[in-house]
């Protein structure tokens, strides 16, 4: 007997859904991407120039993130992870610590190479809001991979903002990231201070040796008219933010990102909730007024 569901015959066939169909449909999809460079930061850090491509391999509309946004980023058979993304003007730039199964694969991919990408993902940083402020950076480590997007806005747009500061700190001289901008192009930018520390020195390093909070204490930074953007390891954020307490800084003007595990980035898998708050939609960037209104799980 015919299946009474099945209303398909030959005059009137079900119609196919194509690739591009199931992407419209299902969010969880990713685009097809292709790494255009590789650059070694460190010996942990790679960072991934990507761009998307349409199913015929030819490029494909660029996929612009907002500074804070985020993009999953995937391996197929491996598997993917959110990462924070820094919009350049035809691609993005991924900067990935080797830590875990993924992030080890994703080490040894070479350029050419295709990946998975979905997003862009979360609120990111509110720039109108920053808008005729000083704005104080502060990074440790691979933490400075989402500072680095919003630095990027503000030089971009430097008539928008007032002086730039940025204090980083990482362990050694070898772990910090992103020396071209460090050491090269942000020292030109009119009234950008670039203020570097590591934990340990040795013979490649000739600047500041101390722990992040410590070298803020000593750089004193004024909370006059200021935001401050705040991204580091938990420890560094910890006594960081006793130190911007201690400066005048207000709950308000300290700015972070949290990093809860994600799987879907859309709000449906409840993995990042703190709260009723989804990191994925409701984040990854908070106030410390609004952490403090939260559970403290994060
Ligand atoms: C909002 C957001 C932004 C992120 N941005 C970045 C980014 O810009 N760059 C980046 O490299 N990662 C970033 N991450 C982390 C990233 O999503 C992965 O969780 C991480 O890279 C681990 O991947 P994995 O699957 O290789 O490790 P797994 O195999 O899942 O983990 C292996 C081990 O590493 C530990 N681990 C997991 N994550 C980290 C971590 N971040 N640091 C140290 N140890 C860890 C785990 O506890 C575990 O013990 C971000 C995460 C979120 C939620
Ligand atoms: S990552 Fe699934 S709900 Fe946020």
């Amino acid at each position: 007997m015919a299946d009474p569901t099945n209303h398909a015959n030959a005059a009137n066939p079900l119609p196919v859904a194509t690739v591009d169909d199931v992407k419209r449909i299902n969010p969880l999809v990713p685009m097809k991407a292709r790494v255009t460079r590789i650059i070694e930061e460190t010996s942990d850090v790679k960072t991934f120039c990507v761009s998307t491509i349409g199913e015929d391999g030819m490029p494909a509309a660029p996929f612009h993130t907002g500074p804070g946004q985020l993009a999953m980023l995937s391996l197929p058979g491996v598997g993917e992870a959110m990462f924070s993304a820094t919009d350049a003007p035809d691609h993005l730039q991924i900067s990935i610590k080797k830590v875990g199964l993924l992030t080890e694969q994703l080490h040894e991919i070479c350029e050419g190479q295709t990946v998975g990408i979905r997003g862009p993902y979360g609120n990111g940083f509110d720039m109108e809001a920053m808008k005729g402020k000083n704005v104080l950076f502060i990074g440790g480590g691979i933490g400075l991979a989402p500072v680095r997007s919003v630095v990027r806005y503000c030089v971009d747009h430097r008539e928008d903002y007032g002086n730039l500061h940025l204090i980083y700190g990482a362990r050694t001289y070898d772990d910090l990231v992103f020396k071209y901008d460090l050491f090269e192009t942000w020292p030109k930018v009119p009234d950008f201070k670039v203020s570097v520390t590591v934990d340990r020195g040795d013979d490649n390093w000739k600047g500041n040796v101390g722990f992040v909070p410590a070298f803020i204490e000593q750089l004193h930074p004024s909370p006059e008219n200021t935001v401050c953007i705040l991204c580091g390891p938990p420890i560094m954020i910890k006594f960081t933010l006793g130190v911007l307490d201690k400066l005048g800084f207000t709950p308000e003007n300290v700015i972070t990102t949290l990093e809860m595990r994600m799987k879907c980035g859309i709000g449906k898998c409840g993995r990042c909730n703190i709260g009723s708050c989804f990191v994925c939609l409701d984040g990854p960037v908070f106030s410390l007024a609004q952490l403090k209104l939260l559970p403290n799980e994060y």
